[in-house]
């Protein structure tokens, strides 16, 4: 994909009242809220356990934004026109009471949806409270259902058991429609992706499978890496036939497909071959009051000074826009001409893909 073949969206529509636009007129849409920079997991991919060993010092409770202090920012990032949330880390169910957080976030009005995405290990624990709290859905990911590979990919030697367990108490709580993310890596995981589909197919969750990208610094990305979202479809094609499915709404991440056999939906995140820049919608905040415009942004803009030292919500609200207003972020359309990245890239574990 070259820069020359990316469009700016006529289509997109200019949003109603409030909302504002960046340079590429993409409105403000979705907040994507990272909870903490922890995780028990250390997938291969995002944080390999050589070097986020036990030693490893996350960021101290003090610099991270409190309950309150998220919900603050929420209520603001809703006025400029946010109708979507969702909450990410590390991993967000590691963070204590987490459901607090979701509760007050659901009472904000404006807010449309609410989910999470989780790597799933505690979330058998924690569906209900969740549910109970006024969260929507939620995503899971699940790189793959074969035992060994799993381990090796989440850095701990954990099984797919308690993921599954997981997924099935989400789904016993009404936490629909539930989505399982994988990310899909040539000669790691490529192998098990039908049987994955297999799994899941005819029990109305959806199994989006995702290119390999390239964020942050340590994953050792490397084009050679990335399965097409092409041939994904090839090789479940192969097995059931499939046809796509139009999208839910404009900007959607996922392409939807669906088995001719009626027995269900599928997806893939085609962000390396097929890049969706142009209809990006999508703040990030970090666990320390960072706002992003992109997924692989170099430098976020502080929040957490000024919602520190007495600024009121208006001056708050002036820096986000102005943020988003000077926006013209779209590092997936122009990745192949980029010799290299303007600076260091902030993690995914840092905010939450
Ligand atoms: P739905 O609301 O269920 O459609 O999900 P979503 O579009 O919010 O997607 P989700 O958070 O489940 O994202 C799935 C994966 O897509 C993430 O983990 C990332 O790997 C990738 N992704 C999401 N947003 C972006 C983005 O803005 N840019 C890029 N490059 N990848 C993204
Ligand atoms: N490429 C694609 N997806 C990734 N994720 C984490 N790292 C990458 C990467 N390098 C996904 C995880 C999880 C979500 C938080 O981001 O699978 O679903
Ligand atoms: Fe944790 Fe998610 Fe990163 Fe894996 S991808 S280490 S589960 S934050
Ligand atoms: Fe949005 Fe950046 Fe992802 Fe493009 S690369 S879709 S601008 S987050």
């Amino acid at each position: 994909m070259s820069p020359s073949t990316s469009q700016l969206t006529p289509s997109l529509p200019l949003p109603a009242g409030g909302a504002v636009v960046d340079r590429m007129r993409r409105p403000l849409h979705d907040l994507r809220i990272s909870v903490t920079d922890r995780c028990n997991f250390r997938c291969t991919y995002c944080m390999p356990a050589e070097i986020y060993g036990e030693r490893y010092h996350f960021l101290p409770k003090s610099a991270v934004l409190s309950y309150e202090e998220i919900a603050r920012l929420a209520r603001i990032f809703v006025k400029l026109g946010v109708k979507k949330i969702r909450l990410t880390g590390g991993e967000p169910l590691v963070r204590s009471n987490v459901e607090e957080l979701v509760a007050l976030l659901a009472k904000i009005e404006g807010v449309e949806d609410l989910a999470m995405t989780t790597n799933g290990y505690l979330l058998a624990e924690k569906a209900q409270a969740l549910k109970g709290a006024g969260l929507r859905r939620i995503t899971v990911s699940l790189d793959t259902l074969d035992d060994e590979i799993f381990g090796k990919m989440n850095g701990r030697g954990y099984g797919v058991k308690r993921v599954l367990e997981g997924i099935a108490a989400a789904d016993a709580a009404g936490l629909r429609p539930i989505k399982i993310d994988a990310v899909v890596q040539r000669g790691v995981n490529d192998q098990t992706v039908v049987d994955l589909a297999r799994h899941f197919k005819g029990t109305g969750h959806i199994v989006r499978f995702i290119e390999f990208m390239d964020v942050g610094n340590i994953n050792g990305w490397k084009p050679e890496f990335v399965v097409p979202s092409s041939e994904v479809i090839a090789r479940i094609n192969a097995v059931w036939p499939v046809e796509p499915v139009e999208a839910n709404y404009l900007g959607e991440v996922a392409e939807r497909w669906r088995y001719k056999d009626g027995s269900g939906e599928l997806g893939v995140i085609s962000s390396v071959t097929q890049p969706f820049c142009a209809t990006c919608t999508r703040a990030r905040l970090s666990p320390q009051g960072e706002l992003f415009t992109c997924l692989f942004g170099t430098k976020g803009k502080d929040l957490r000074e000024p919602l520190r030292s007495g600024a009121a919500d208006a001056d708050i609200e002036k820096m986000v826009s102005g943020v988003w207003k000077s926006r013209e972020d779209r590092y997936s359309e122009i990745r192949a001409s980029l010799d290299r990245p303007a600076g260091k890239k902030i993690e995914m574990y840092q905010i939450g893909g």
